[in-house]
């Protein structure tokens, strides 16, 4: 028996052996390395616990992101998701997030200046992104360029200098969207636009997405905002699948690039990301609020799913589709209404009253209303994970950094359950095959 204190501590026992055991709580959570001593002889492996997904695991301590899915809070660094979205903006967030405390007035400036400073990519990075399919979708040539970046910054594997680490970040922060920008232009058969530097971060990403012959391209200050507010809002989000991609692969102590795009890699997939270019294509396959009743049976059935509902974390509402909903009304304001928003609406009334949805939590998360914004700014639906991937650069790198110091983490190594076949007799192919 384990001696620990008894008040926070779990006392188990394991009733194959008629051992107790008594096992130190820490911050509501036990060591999974404790449970390995419960085993059933010394021959055995001791207990571990099963838990795919990760459900209720917890891989890191972190004072990045608080998230209280019950009650609907996200917090970066402290500062709650609503005030930022309607008070700062996307490079002070970043800020916050990769140094955990708010700039002063200098460190803004010195924060803006490198990252402005770094906007632009090797050309070389120009030609290998010209040897895309004229169809390649914009997330493969995102994760395979910020990967890329890793061969033309070598100097990005000495991780565990400080110096170093932050130049990664600036670089990362500053080129994720002229990589984006010359995706989106690559599928258009567009020349590729680079940074225009008198403009703000999120500015010059429009700028190299859209402009044309004109000298100078200059959004409209409404669009300009409500996308910086979409960068806010998908900055970070504690340890979810691509965080997690990013930790996992990170602990091998690669360089940072490899790690960001394996990230981009998770990000990329119809459960996490993609959900926001799936919305877009569910609204459009419903195509009129007279066949929500069909889908919405098609969905308890388990035929479809709804797309842009439901989260692993937020079982009462995603604090994040509230501040969609209103950024939504301001660019429509400029763009003109998009037509799928109707069916949005209705479709999300249905669920919210439906059994179905109420029984298990189900509400509308961030990805519900986000596609429908980024189309009425005329992006295409592949674009769309890209945006997110953009605004999620941040709490990516932040999350890395806050890995590659801390002590307690190792190499991501899981451990499973075999259920295959043991000790079997080989016979080579020639006489099984005679
Ligand atoms: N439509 C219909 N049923 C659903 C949905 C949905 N969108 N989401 C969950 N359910 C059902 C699910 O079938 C299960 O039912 P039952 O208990 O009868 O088997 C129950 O609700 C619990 O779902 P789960 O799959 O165990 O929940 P999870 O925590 O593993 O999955 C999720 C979370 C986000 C992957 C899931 O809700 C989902 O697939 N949603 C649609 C995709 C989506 O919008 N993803 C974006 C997430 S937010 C942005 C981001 O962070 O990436």
């Amino acid at each position: 028996m384990t001696d620990v204190a008894a008040k926070d501590s779990l006392t188990v026992t394991d009733n194959r052996t008629g051992q107790t055991y008594d096992i130190a709580i820490t911050d509501n959570t036990i060591a999974a390395k404790d449970l390995g001593q419960i085993r059933l002889d010394e021959d055995q492996p001791g207990l571990a616990t099963y838990d795919p997904g990760f459900v209720n695991t917890a891989s890191c301590r972190s004072s990045v992101t608080y998230i209280d899915g019950d009650k609907g809070i996200l917090e970066y660094r402290g500062y709650p998701i609503e005030q930022l979205a309607e008070k700062s903006n996307f490079l002070e967030v970043a800020y916050l997030l990769i140094h955990g405390e708010l700039p002063t007035k200098e460190q803004y400036d010195a924060w803006v200046h490198e990252i402005t400073y770094h906007t632009f990519v090797h050309e070389n990075v120009k030609s290998f992104m010209q040897g895309f399919r004229y169809d390649a979708h914009p997330m493969g040539m995102l994760m395979a360029s910020v990967g890329a970046l890793s061969t033309f910054y070598p100097d990005a594997r000495n991780i565990s200098d400080a110096d170093n680490r932050h130049m990664q970040i600036v670089r990362m922060i500053a080129k994720m969207p002229t990589l984006g920008a010359w995706a989106f232009r690559h599928a258009q058969g567009k020349p590729y636009v680079y940074p225009d530097n008198d403009l703000g971060y999120t500015a010059n990403f429009l700028s190299m997405l859209f402009k044309m012959s004109e000298s100078k391209f200059e959004a409209d200050e409404r669009l300009v905002k409500a996308l910086d507010v979409l960068f806010i809002l998908h900055a970070d989000h504690e340890q979810n699948c691509s965080t997690n991609a990013v930790r996992s692969v990170g602990s091998s102590q690669v360089d940072p690039y490899s790690a960001v795009s394996a990230g981009v890699g998770a990000l990329y997939g119809p459960l996490h990301g993609g959900a926001n270019e799936a919305v877009l294509r569910m609204l459009k396959r419903i195509g009129s609020k007279e066949n929500i009743p069909a889908f919405i049976d098609g969905v308890k059935d388990g035929n479809e799913r709804l797309m842009g509902f439901g989260h692993r974390v937020y079982k009462n509402y995603d604090p994040r589709a509230k501040i969609i909903k209103k950024s939504a009304e301001d660019v429509f304001e400029v763009t003109g209404t998009n037509p799928l928003l109707d069916i949005a609406l209705e479709l999300e009334k249905i669920a919210l009253e439906d059994e179905y949805f109420v029984k298990r939590k189900l509400y509308p998360n961030v990805d519900f209303y986000s596609g429908l914004i980024y189309e009425a700014f005329q992006f295409p639906p592949e674009m769309f994970t890209v945006l997110f991937a953009i605004g999620r650069t941040p709490g990516w790198l932040a999350q890395w950094a806050e890995l590659v110091q801390d002590k307690d983490q190792k190499i991501a190594r899981p451990k499973q359950i075999y259920t295959g076949d043991r000790e079997l007799t080989f016979t080579p192919a020639a006489e099984r095959w005679s």
